[in-house]
């Protein structure tokens, strides 16, 4: 099974490039809408940084949900795409004076702070508006996720957030500080997450500090649990929509909401990951002594998780049918990591072919990087082929 894919119009742009399909990411925020709606207190901030591709983030703000950004140029990228600045949440270990200023200026609903310094900062710099910043706290929880190293975040070896054995301190701060409202407690343990357990023991971790934190009368309105929800990489075809259903029923079961509570998530690779895809075209077939290459136009610059993550991404040959052979699917930059995958099975290649390589909607163009001074891929959406 394949892919369907506009393969007459591909040939009128050049490779390589991204394309989504608009079809399936509105399948996919349909499902997501529909879950939520069980709940009026859920509510989905995208994490712009999966893909800030414009035209991907028009769709995801014109479906009504909010953003989470991570700099300011991710809080100028959201608002220009029309998400209300009454949906950004800002997060991220960094936070620099003028991002802080700018989401001052645009009034966003909350702050994801992630240490005491930070705090203070972000008072001052309020106080010099005359503006009173809504800020949660960014808690480590100490709790670990079944997916690559690189992408776990809420270990207490990670730089990220706050002990929890230090939340009542930072709260009691937060009260002394007048430029700042303290109103959540913010939790993320990792990305490419696919066991719900994972986030059953978030589910945990989290009651037992709203427990913790009632004992000192101290309320809570928001809690934001992050994103993570993984994709299924190995069958992009067969589960193009991930299951929205067991996740967020996974909170409903476990996590203990009190009345009026809001419950914030930050999905970004469930949201896009499935929709995108990388295509490029082969450039030669190599006979190597024990392997043939299929060398492509498209590299490490332009879809870096294989290399940085041992990441893999499906591939599909869009222009052969013919009987499949085992190749490793190479590209042209100057590093031997430079390896999409190795010994995979595509229908035979030949020059000038169009390759797939699926799932890439999320952390693939935003990731891009013009190293070996090469351009930049562009990203396309089905519309742009249209007619
Ligand atoms: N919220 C916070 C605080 C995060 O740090 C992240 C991702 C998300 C939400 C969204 O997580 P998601 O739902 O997409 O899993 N470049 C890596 C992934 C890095 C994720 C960083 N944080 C990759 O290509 O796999």
């Amino acid at each position: 099974m394949k892919g369907l894919f506009p393969l007459e119009k591909f040939r009128t742009v050049k490779t390589p490039f991204y394309y989504y399909d608009t079809a399936l990411l509105r399948k996919t925020l349909e499902a997501i809408k529909a879950e939520l709606k069980k709940n009026d207190n859920y509510h989905l901030h995208y994490a712009v940084k999966a893909n800030a591709n414009p035209k991907v983030l028009r769709l995801i703000s014109a479906a009504g949900f909010g953003a989470d950004c991570v700099s300011g140029g991710e809080i100028k990228a959201a608002l220009e795409a029309g998400f209300p600045a009454s949906k950004i949440v800002f997060a991220g270990v960094g936070k620099s004076d003028w991002e802080i200023n700018l989401a001052l200026d645009a009034d966003i609903f909350c702050f994801n702070v992630e240490s005491i310094p930070e705090l203070e900062i972000i008072d001052q710099l309020a106080g010099e508006k005359g503006k009173t910043a809504r800020v949660s706290f960014r808690i480590n929880p100490d709790v670990g996720a079944h997916t690559h190293a690189n992408i776990t975040t809420g270990l207490a070896e990670n730089k990220f957030g706050i002990a929890m054995a230090d939340m009542e301190k930072v709260i009691e701060i937060a009260a002394t500080l007048e430029h700042v409202k303290f109103t959540g407690l913010h939790f993320h343990i990792g990305s490419q997450i696919l066991e719900m357990g994972d986030f059953v023991a978030l589910c945990n971790r989290v009651n037992e500090l709203q427990a913790q934190l009632e004992r000192h009368h101290i309320k809570v309105e928001n809690i934001n649990v992050g994103g993570g929800l993984g994709i299924d990489y190995q069958h992009p075809n067969e589960v193009p929509v991930p299951n929205f259903a067991d996740y967020f029923q996974t909170y409903r079961k476990h996590l203990n909401l009190r009345p009026g509570q809001q419950l914030h998530f930050e999905l970004g690779r469930a949201v896009v990951g499935q929709c995108g895809s990388l295509i490029t075209r082969v450039l030669y077939v190599k006979q190597a002594t024990y392997k043939q290459f299929a060398i492509v136009d498209a590299g490490m610059t332009d879809l870096i998780r294989p290399a940085l993550y041992q990441a893999f991404h499906y591939i599909e040959n869009l222009s052969s049918e013919e009987t499949k052979e085992t190749y490793d699917v190479v590209g042209p930059i100057c590093e031997s990591s430079d390896v999409f995958v190795k010994a995979f099975d595509l229908n035979r290649c030949h020059r000038g072919d169009f390759l797939a390589l699926r799932s890439a909607g999320a952390y693939g163009e935003i990731m891009a990087s013009s190293y070996n001074c090469r351009e930049l891929p562009k990203g396309y959406v089905t519309e742009d082929f249209a007619g």
